[in-house]
């Protein structure tokens, strides 16, 4: 589907050809100014100087033409040379009729659609999840939901981090507290029970007991980091028990994720590569990128052009182990081997902190040609602080939880709802989802609406409050529309056809044009800021079209069946772009 900048764009570009000058010229956008024009071409000053001729006579020469089109209302010169367009009352009416019937609400799919690995949520088994993990959850989601939207082939991958230290602290502090069980057998070879050993409590007892036992003690450090090799090993008692670690810790991850409208395609993790790291390192030591040092294995990852410090990569430890380093290249090389078609980009939405990380494996990955260089891209984003400026804590100074900020949410959410006017007959069940939906809008947009370096504080009674820039302010703002066309209907008053006239109704059909050029935006630059952006600024324009004018209560039949029409536009273009930041609608609240 086009929109009116691309049409105009392209009049333009036309125009400027006609006369023997470069069509890039014609580039149009949304005007500075509203109340002189609809849409701006600055082309003319630059066309001019270029061929040496008077921008306000090429511009005029534009203007004329674009006359002609019937899109086109008026296009006046101004100043050195800008042409000012309004678009006609007929193009934006059919504009709005557009966006209602498309299933992509107006926009357009990706251009150059890819086959995309999205590696987000990143969670560590035992440990728990934290607020840093929110925001891989949610920026992640939202890509993947909008990268689809525009026709991408995604994947998305949690890769949970299971094959670190924490694994030895789990094995260790079991074997301490249940040394019977048949997995610390030295002869174990199975059979693997069914029934977990351990459940998700006892993981998140077990880890922190063991973290903090070996801060204070090196031997009990040493013993998990044994354990650790022995796992990396292969020992099976301990592969088995860290299937049970995974597969109960997965269980719970689900339900955090769930409550937040994330989802993932493939739940892998550091240790579903293991097997391919013996082969890895072959690839390295073959193509002469792998040094012994100090007894370990290293990949120099080093530019002349760098202008900072850049480590190198870390195959293996000195005790023979494997880090982050490794598994993240292994990974690289699993996707690439075992994703038909093979993934064409990867995106890993991680903390901003961990740049340096992704700059060593990428570097290494493109050096031993596991993938093209540039297909690697590292999503970074920044932290959620408290009022204090720094990384997000609970009162008690702990990690928070996001199960624990998931209820604080909700139970937030609970309250404002409280002080709504909710539907009298809503029962308990409808207003918990309610609550639900209203949570994971704050949550999600809280996040999303920043651009994702830059960091935020975290404030759960803002992202919360239904006025404002909010989510919870957006859901309420398409429920509305949803009632409004509702009642409308109970009275018999179907929308009809969209016959645009009005300044609010001319400046709501302009709002609506916006949504592809935002997606796609968002898409180039993996910002979902701007599709926040966008949504905001429709729903800002929809509530000036409903103050301004009678809606279903408009007296001329043709007129309100029209409004009821550009209402339903806007209502299936707001769930679009709501759905892509996770957000559902409710049918009432
Ligand atoms: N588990 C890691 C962490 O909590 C994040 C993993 C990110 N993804 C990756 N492929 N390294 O910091």
């Amino acid at each position: 589907m086009a929109s009116l900048t691309r049409d105009l764009t392209a009049a333009a570009g036309a125009a400027f050809s006609a006369m023997g000058l470069e069509e890039r010229w014609g580039a149009v956008r949304r005007s500075d100014k509203p109340e002189l024009a609809d849409f701006q071409c600055n082309g003319a000053m630059g066309a001019a100087k270029a061929a040496g001729k008077n921008p306000r006579e090429i511009a005029g020469a534009v203007a004329e033409a674009l006359k002609a089109y019937p899109l086109v209302l008026s296009a006046e010169v101004a100043g050195p040379g800008f042409i000012n367009i309004r678009v006609s009352d007929m193009a934006l009416s059919g504009r709005a009729t557009d966006v209602l019937a498309d299933t992509l609400a107006g926009a357009e799919p990706a251009p150059d659609p890819q086959v995309t690995v999205i590696d987000f949520g990143g969670p560590n088994v035992a440990k728990p999840m934290h607020v840093g993990h929110l925001r891989s959850a949610v920026i992640g989601d939202t890509l993947q939901r909008l990268l689809r939207f525009l026709g991408d082939r995604v994947t998305s991958d949690t890769h949970l981090g299971d094959w670190g230290l924490q694994m030895g602290h789990l094995v260790t502090e079991l074997y301490d507290e249940q040394p019977d069980l048949i997995y610390f057998d030295a002869n174990y070879s199975g059979p693997y029970p069914e029934e977990s050993p351990v459940t998700i409590e006892d993981l998140g007892r077990l880890y922190p007991a063991a973290s903090n036992k070996a801060k204070e003690d090196p031997a009990r450090n040493q013993r998990s980091q044994t354990a650790v090799a022995e796992l990396q090993a292969g020992r099976p008692g301990y592969r088995a028990l860290l299937k049970h670690f995974i597969d109960v810790s997965v269980e719970a991850l689900k339900v955090d994720y769930a409550f937040l409208n994330v989802s993932f395609d493939l739940w892998k993790g550091e240790s579903d590569v293991d097997h391919l790291i013996p082969g890895l390192i072959e690839q390295f030591r073959t193509a002469g990128l792998a040094e012994e040092s100090d007894g370990a294995l290293i990949v120099h990852v080093a530019k002349e052009s760098d202008k900072k410090e850049m480590p190198p990569v870390m195959l293996l430890n000195s005790r023979g182990g494997t880090g982050y380093h490794t598994t993240d290249l292994a990974t690289i090389e699993d996707r690439m081997t075992t994703m038909h078609p093979a993934p064409e980009r990867m995106l890993y939405v991680v903390d901003q902190r961990q740049a340096l990380h992704f700059e060593q494996v990428f570097r290494a990955a493109e050096l031993v040609g596991l993938i093209d260089e540039g297909h690697l891209e590292h999503i970074g984003f920044g932290t959620v602080n408290g009022p204090d400026g720094k990384p997000f804590k609970t009162r008690e100074g702990g990690v928070l939880r996001l199960a624990d900020l998931n209820a604080m949410a909700f139970e937030e959410a609970d309250r404002k709802l409280g002080a709504a006017n909710l539907p009298e007959d809503m029962g308990s069940e409808e207003r918990a989802n309610v609550a639900r939906l209203v949570a994971v809008a704050a949550l999600r947009f809280a996040d999303l609406q920043n651009t994702r370096t830059t960091n935020y504080v975290f404030d759960l009674d803002r992202f919360t409050s239904f006025e404002g820039k909010t989510g919870p302010y957006l859901m309420y703002a398409a429920v509305r529309i949803k009632s409004l066309l509702r009642r409308a209907e109970a009275d018999g008053n179907a929308p009809g056809e969209i016959a645009v006239g009005h300044d609010a109704e001319r400046a709501l059909v302009l709002a609506l044009d916006g949504f592809g050029a935002a997606l796609l935006g968002a898409r180039e630059k993996r910002m979902p800021h701007i599709l926040c952006e966008h949504v905001y600024g429709l729903s800002q324009a929809f509530s000036a079209f409903y103050g301004a004018l009678p809606i279903a209560n408009e007296s001329d039949a043709a007129l309100r069946a029209s409004r009821l029409g550009l209402a339903s536009a806007v209502l299936h273009q707001l769930e679009a772009g709501l759905q892509i930041l996770g957000i559902d609608v409710p049918e009432r609240m």
